[in-house]
């Protein structure tokens, strides 16, 4: 694609730290039902595959639930405010539940320490973090990341469920844009 700058994460690079995530939850819930708690829509490919490679992770004796919920959050296109918003819940109540939300990426971190306190009040049994990608540069909040795919280089990135201005979510590898693609608008940053 012509858009695209250079490809920062391949497909291959992608599933293998998807598998690393699977082995760690598999381990650390073993025996258990867990909600995995997808963060739409940047999550829903993470989400789909990580819950997968949970099932075929090895010995692994996870019971796996589904769920999702969408925010949307204010920023500048680059970056969410932390003006977040929930515009869809779950489906089902996690009171009681061993939950691990699963995001796309955490960069200031206001986006993932909004969901732990929305969900954190709805007294689950525990809940931890599963992040593809991490970018630490410009964190703003302390907030726990308990699994962590790759560390992503401090870019604006699309695909695998990143977006810009709601394209490129569907690319199957992570890249970075030409930046002759951004228009400096504030907007919706749809996470
Ligand atoms: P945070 O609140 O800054 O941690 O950002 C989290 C949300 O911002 C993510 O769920 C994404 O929707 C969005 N975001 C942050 N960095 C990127 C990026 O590089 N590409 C696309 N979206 C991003």
């Amino acid at each position: 694609m012509t858009e695209i700058e250079a490809v920062i994460f391949s497909q291959a690079e992608i599933a293998a730290a998807i598998r690393r995530m699977a082995e760690a939850i598999a381990r650390d819930y073993a025996g258990k039902t867990l909600v995995l708690l997808g963060v739409l829509k940047g999550a829903l490919f993470v989400t789909a595959d990580l819950a997968r490679a949970l099932d075929v992770a090895a010995g692994s004796s996870v019971e796996v639930r589904l769920d999702f919920l969408g925010v949307s959050s204010y920023g500048n296109a680059h970056r969410s405010s932390g003006e977040v918003r929930l515009v869809q819940d779950t489906s089902h109540s996690i009171e009681g539940k061993h939950v691990v939300i699963v995001e796309d990426i955490v960069d200031n971190g206001l986006t993932l320490k909004y969901l732990m306190t929305l969900l954190g009040g709805r007294a689950p049994a525990s809940m931890r973090a599963a992040v593809l990608l991490d970018k630490p540069y410009n964190r703003r909040v302390n907030v726990p990341v308990d699994y962590v795919g790759m560390t992503c280089p401090d870019e604006f990135v699309v695909g695998y469920g990143l977006d810009y201005q709601e394209r490129y979510r569907t690319l199957p590898y992570v890249a970075k844009l030409r930046a002759e693609i951004f228009t400096p608008v504030g907007e919706i940053v749809a996470t």
